[in-house]
This record gives C-alpha cells, structure tokens and sequence, in this order.
C-alpha cells in the first residue's frame, strides 16, 4: 500500500499549500478579458439564409479576419433559443452526452430583412441583426436578453488557441444564481474592478477550500440564472472546457461574460419567466434525476476507511444497539487489494459476500468506491485487458499516459471512448466484479481526474482521448463520463430492473441522470457546516438535487456541538452521509455523551419521518423537473429581502428549513415568507408563524426550526426504525396544515422504493389530497397506476389558524381547539377515499 502518497495528500489537505490559477494566469482568458472591444468585427449575412425543417442557418463572418462561421438557430420546447457557432473549417468539441434526447421544434415563421432576422419560438422571437452582429430576445415586445451587445464575441481558430466568448445581458434582474461549484454565496458576487475575480470553472481536487470563494472545485456546471423581483432568464453556456465567468449585478439589469478555453459556442436562453419555469426548462434539456431508490434518502454512514470486515459489521451493529437509523454502509479506497479497483482485500475483508448478506439482512446496503485510475500492473486484470485493447487515455506520441494516484503510478479509463465506457460497465457484471452483490452500490472518487503529479494535481490539457479530442476540451465532462458508464453498468448488472444508486465527485450539466454529488472535502468548521447550503442550493438549480455535504466535514476532529447542528441541517439535504478521514477522530454517533446521542438521534428520526415526502418530492422532480430543494425566491421572489437568503431553504414547497450554523446561539432569526396571509406551522411547538420577515427563534441545542406551510398537506411515518426497508409497512400520519382559507392540498407517492417497476408497469400510488370544506379527499392523479400498499393511515392532525391576528403579531401559540387529531384510524390509501373532520 502506498502509504507515502496518502500522507502526501493529507498534508495537502491540511496545509491547503495548493494555489489555484484564475484568470489573469491564463493567457487564453487574460488576453480576452483584457482585450479592448470596440464594435464587434462580426457581421451577418442576413440574406443568405438557409432554412430546414428545424434550423435556420445563417452565414457570420469575422471581418477582421475575413472568416466565415455557420449560425444555426433553434427552438426547444417553444421555450428555449438554441445558438449554435461552428467553424466549417475545422471541428469543434461540443459535450453532447450532456443532454437528454430530444429534437428541436417544427419551423415556426420567420422575418427576414437585409439588416436582420426574427424567428419564432412560442411566446419569444430572436431578433439577429446583421452589422454589427448582436442578438436579442424578447418576450412579446420585452427585452429579456441580448448578446454580444458588448461586442466580446471571439472565436480562436489557432490550433493552440481555440478560446472562444460571449457577453451576456438580462434585463428586469438583479441577481444571478448558478454556475456551481463554489464554496459561495447563492446570489454571485460582482466581479471585475471593485469585485472579486472571475468565477473559474475547472473541476479539480480542492481539498479544504475556503469559503465565500471563486475557485474552482469539482464540479462545473455552465447554467446561470438571472433573477430578480421581476423576471428570471437561464443561460446555459454548453461547454466542457476550462471557463471563467464575470458577473456584473446592476440595479434592474445583469451582465455576464463566459471565456471558454477551448470547444463550439452553443449556448441555450431560457425565457423562464420566473425561476420555477427557467429552471424546468433546463430539465428539459438536461434532463431529471431518476426515482432514487429509497434506502439512498436514508441516512449512510461512511469512514476512509473502515479498515475490516469487522469493524463494519461491528459499527452496524452499535447502530442498531442505541436506537440510530442508518440504510447505507461506505467501504473507501482501502477496501480493495492495494487500490486495485474490482478486487478486495480478502486480508481485512475475508468473506465481502457474507458480509454483504448480513448487512442485507439488516435491511442495509453496501457503496464502495471505484476510482477512474488503473494501477499500473501486469497481471491486473483491469490494467491488462485496457492495455490490450487501447481503452487508457493517451499522450500525443501515442503513448499511454500515467500519473500517480492513490495506487502508485497509473493509468486513466478513457470513457469518451464508447469500447472502453461499454468495457468498464461490464466490469460492474454480479459475474465479474468478484464477491459483488446487488446490494452494493458505487462511489466514483478522485475523478476530476486526479493526477497528484501534474499541475493543479489534474491531466495535462494536451492528451489525448478517443477520435483524437483533446483533453483540454472535456476536461469538465470526464467525471460524467464515468458516472455514465457506472450507471450503465448497474443498469446493465440488474438487467434494467433495479434502481441504480451512484454518487460522484467530479460532475458536469446532466450529471443528474446518472449519480448523485456531494460537496467534497470540507472542513469541521462551521462556515463549511453554513456554505454548504447556497452550494447544493445552487446545484439544485443547476439540475443536480441529490446533493450533500460530509456530515461534521472531512478533514480533522469536529466539535460535538458543530457535529450535533450538522446532523440536523444534512438531515434536510437530500444526501445525508457521515464522511471522515483517516487521521480524525472516530465520530459514530453511538461513541459520544448521552445527551448528544440524543440530540443526533432526534434529528435522524425527524430525517426519516419525512422520507415519503422526500420521495414524493424526487418522484415529482423526476416527472416535471422541478428542484427537490430550493431557495427562498423560488417562490417570494416580489419580496425583494427573499433574493439574498441562502441560510434557509425549503424542500418541495411546503416545508421551510433554517438550521442553526453558528455555535452557542440560543435563538436564530428566521425569515418566514409571503405576507400575513402565508401561514407556518411548527409541529414540535405548536406555534404558528404568519409569513412578515423576521421573527426570532429559539434554537435550544436539540432543536431544528423547520416549519410546515400553510396550505401543505404533509404524510408522516413517525415510528423510529433501524432502517428505511423496516418502515415500508409503517403506518402514515397525514398532518394538514390549513391557509387562511382553511384549505390544504399536497401528493403522496408510493411504490416498491427499489425497482423500475414504477416506470415499466405503472406499478405505484400517486395521489392528490385536498382539504376543502371540513373534508380530506384522497384522489389518484394517474388512472392507470396500481400497487399494492400494507401501510394504513393511522391518524390525521389538523392544524387551524386560530384567527387572533392582532397589527404586530408574528406568531400565534396553538390551542388543542387549534388541532384536530383523528387517531386509530386504520384506512387503506385509495382513490375516491372522503373523510369528513369538521
Ligand atoms: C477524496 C474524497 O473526497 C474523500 O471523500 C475520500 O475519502 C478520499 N478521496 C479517499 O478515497
């Protein structure tokens, strides 16, 4: 084992002696950011165009070279401008895995004059003028967008330079969101003179990062949204190279400016209108995350390493002893036969299948890590068979590139290349990955990728992947790729009938459809505890929901108080993991106090009596594309205060959450949304909140502000398990919480949590509950839909507004008349159910 490289990397990690290239760094970016533009030198050929049945094609010629470029223009779900630049001289790398199959709209009409052009797309048209070249959409007669107004259009055709940009404008916004990975704020900061440096988009290994931060870490996702009180319009800039973004917030307008190193221009306007829609309509192009399977809501419990079969078992077994739910176990690199990935270290692990079995047993499953670095070996046979048939990356003399990883010296999966991503999947085959089981699950790590001896610890730009594209143009995308191929892989393994589970580092746009991510290797600190909220808020955004933070931060000793507020703020991000590294403390929740147990425990049973909702919530993700979490503005965006708040979030749309980041307080301000008609129930304290801004909170340490909307009706399952499995026959305790209308509505999704059979058969429960007029009614929202459910309701609680609003007032302390509770009620879900409790 190569126990030099790992002390390596922990010094690195903890000295954080890496510093990270920006702007001014790089020539490509400096020479185009510090450029003087003038008019643009681009013009157009408005009347040579060319029209098919989905594209128009337009001539555009830079004529301060005298080159001419192909303008195509599109329309997507009569929602989306596609603009698309190529160079029919030379190819251009365009990451198109990133999007999900679909096809551009019928030609709509057209407007064609000498000085420009106007196209249709639903309620929006592009208008395209010819000399100097800019764009503008526009909303019926409203300017929305425009680019290269700032004349900052460049296409480098040098082989050494293919940078390419654009600038960007948004009107009726004042903010903008999107563009993860950064440890930043949700709403961006300025860039430029009097801001900060660009934002860098560069997936890298960026142990410890600081925080309010514009480095690059590692994930990339191009897609920004500008947003205000007014509008919000999405930018989706698809690109996998290297990319620097300016951010300008002006009072009623926003600016940007994307510098990519390399690859075709082809960028996306979402016309939104709001944050809501823009962000569907990215879905649309990127796709939704699939059902995940249930377990992976559930609570999991990693370590680098658990360093034996025994010890695993033996921390599962503590688990079940004082009464803490856990679904998921985390094997790290150690687990294999000196970092030989699909191998074991039958030494530590002497029977992986029994252990699998008896974890199974327990109703919990299995994730271990495979990393995309092969180690350099004859006789492995993952590094024979991809030496053999070519499936490494390569350096330009055609050599195999190697680098050093976790192994020792290694090679690099090449998963552009179609032989070797159907190669790798097949590794994951129940025949093949040795001692495997359909329990175990994967974990793809260190693939940004990880090159500890080249520059900014990552791969040259310079090599070579499959059909000779270089690495320089899909750096960002390599993790993807991998996640690509292991989810095929698991597909495949089940034969298309078990859901998948994968989680990665190293992401790009579409990553959503393939793995979930996590945020990398924090600190125990609580700025890393509070960052992580804006960072999965903005990947939420950004397509990718299923996000999380290590639970208690990677890197060192947590504090018991900092571990206890963690538990309860990553119990309400939807990937709840415990992640430590090896030199720190041993930090199981069944080693610490009584008191704090307790505290761990209770924000563990709150995660798991609302997992239907989180289920719910993914199902509907999946089916409409709507973020499983979001920001406050997602809805209160007329409330110009809602724009910053990123302390707070809601999951759905009915249950606002404000952890405690900050150490010793005893009460927290939180921001309850939507005017005095918008009502906020809390449960545990039998308060309710009228939505006008700031009330103050108290935050004793075993206590999480979350509250329920108004309006909401919310399925609980309120028995403490072992497990998610050992809950599916729990009864539901529906709790309505009435507007000031005294109405409620809200959806339950059921299934078999594990299968396709959701999709394949129709095989799930998907119902409306509405509360009108004293009466729960229960209705199907899919006729075809069947399953066969064991769990009963149990009982139903009605919260009521108790109508003493008095000028001032921000909350209301509930009475027993205030709640209804119905209990031993023992009714089967169904469809055309009407009980009468008023
Ligand atoms: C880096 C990952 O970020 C961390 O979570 C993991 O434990 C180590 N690699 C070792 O695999």
């Amino acid at each position: 084992m190569n126990l030099a490289i790992q002390l390596l990397y922990l010094l690195i990690c903890t000295t954080q002696i890496y510093g990270w290239y920006t702007c001014d760094d790089k020539t490509f970016c400096r020479n185009i950011r510090y450029k003087e533009f003038g008019e643009s030198s681009f013009k157009l050929l408005a009347d040579h165009a060319t029209i098919t049945h989905d594209s128009l094609f337009l001539d555009l010629v830079d004529t301060s070279r005298n080159k001419t470029f192909l303008l195509t223009v599109n329309c997507a779900f009569e929602q989306i401008h596609r603009f698309n630049i190529q160079d029919p001289e030379k190819r251009r790398f365009n990451p198109k895995e990133s999007l999900q199959e679909f096809q551009f709209k019928e030609n709509g009409n057209y407007i064609i004059a000498n000085d420009r052009i106007i196209t249709y797309c639903g309620p929006s048209t592009t208008t395209l003028y010819a000399d100097p070249f800019r764009i503008e959409v526009h909303i019926y007669d409203t300017l929305i967008a425009t680019a290269n107004n700032d004349g900052k259009l460049v296409i480098n055709t040098d082989d050494d330079d293919e940078s390419i940009s654009m600038d960007f404008e948004f009107m009726e916004t004042e903010r903008v969101y999107g563009i993860p990975l950064h440890a930043e704020r949700l709403s961006l900061r300025n860039t430029g003179p009097g801001g900060t440096i660009p934002y860098r988009l560069y997936n890298v290994d960026h142990c410890c990062y600081a925080v309010d931060s514009q480095e690059p870490l590692y994930g990339s996702v191009p897609v920004l949204y500008a947003h205000g009180r007014r509008r919000t319009t999405g930018l989706f800039w698809l690109n996998s190279a290297q990319t620097f973004v300016d951010i300008q917030n002006n009072p009623d307008t926003t600016k940007t400016f994307f510098i990519s190193e390399s690859g075709e221009m082809d960028f996306y306007v979402l016309i939104g209108p709001t944050l809501e829609e823009a962000t569907r309509q990215y879905t649309l192009l990127t796709g939704s995350a699939n059902l995940p399977p249930q377990f992976s809501l559930g609570h999991h419990q990693s370590r680098y390493s658990y360093m034996s079969q025994y010890d695993l078992l033996s921390v599962v077994k503590n688990f079940d002893e004082h009464d803490f739910p856990v679904d998921v176990l985390w094997l790290d690199i150690d687990y294999t036969d000196n970092f030989k990935y699909f191998t074991w270290n039958f030494d530590a692990f002497p029977n992986p299948v029994e252990m699998q079995q008896t974890l199974n047993s327990t109703g919990r499953k299995l994730v271990v890590i495979i990393d995309p670095h092969i180690k350099v070996e004859e006789g492995y046979f993952v590094y024979d068979q991809g030496m053999e048939n070519g499936y490494f990356v390569h350096n330009p003399d055609g050599s195999v590139f190697t680098g050093q990883c976790w192994p020792g010296l290694s090679t690099y999966i090449d998963f552009k290349n179609p032989h070797a991503q159907k190669w790798y999947s097949n590794l994951f085959d129940l025949d093949y990955f040795p001692s495997s089981t359909e329990n175990m699950f994967i974990w793809n790590d260190m693939n940004e990728p990880v090159v500890f001896d080249q520059d900014e610890e990552t791969m040259p730009n310079y090599l070579v992947h499959y059909d000779n594209w270089l690495h320089r143009d899909l750096h960002n995308m390599y993790g993807f790729l991998q996640t690509l191929g292991t989810w095929t892989g698991l597909m495949d393994r089940s034969l298309n009938t078990r859901r998948p589970f994968v989680l990665t580092r190293s992401h790009f746009a579409g990553s959503q459809r393939y793995a979930a991510i996590w945020t990398g290797d924090n600190l125990p600190t609580w700025e890393h505890l509070r960052v992580s909220f804006p960072m999965c808020l903005s990947e939420a955004l950004a397509g990718i929901s299923n996000c999380g933070a290590d639970v208690g931060g990677f890197v060192g000793n947590v504090e018991t108080e900092l571990l206890q507020r963690w538990y309860q703020a990553g119990a309400w991000l939807p990937f709840f993991r415990q992640h430590s590294t090896k030199d720190s403390d041993r930090r199981e929740p069944y080693l610490f106090p009584d008191d704090v147990q307790a505290t761990i425990r209770k924000a563990l049973r709150e995660r798991y009596a609302h997992l239907q909702y989180w289920y719910t919530t993914f199902f509907e993700h999946e089916l409409f594309g709507y973020p499983v979490i979001r920001p406050i503005s997602y809805y209160y965006n007329n409330d110009i205060n809602t724009l910053d708040i990123d302390d707070q979030w809601l999951v759905g749309k009915n249950i606002l959450i404000h952890p405690v980041a900050e150490p010793q307080t005893s009460s927290i301000n939180v921001y309850f949304p939507g005017g005095i008609e918008t009502f906020w129930y809390s449960v545990e304290k039998n308060l309710m909140y009228f939505g006008v801004g700031n009330v103050q909170v108290e935050t004793p340490i075993d206590y999480t502000p979350y509250f329920y909307r108004g309006g909401s009706i919310i399925t609980r399952k309120n028995t403490l398990r072992r497990s998610s499995i050992d809950m599916q026959n729990d009864p539901y305790n529906i709790y309505v919480f009435l507007d000031n209308n005294n109405e409620a509505e809200g959806t339950l999704y059921v299934d078999d949590n594990i299968s396709f059979d959701y999709k394949n058969n129709k095989s799930f429960l998907y119902y409306q509950l509405t509360y009108i007029n004293g009466m729960l009614n229960m209705y199907t929202l899919d006729e075809d839909s069947h399953f066969e459910d064991k769990a009963f309701i149990e009982s139903i609680l009605v919260y009521r507004n108790p109508n003493q609003f008095e000028e001032g007032t921000k909350y209301i302390k509930l009475s027993t008349d205030n709640v209804l509770i119905k209990n031993n009620l023992n009714l089967k879900l169904k469809s055309g159910l009407q009980i009468k409790l008023l």
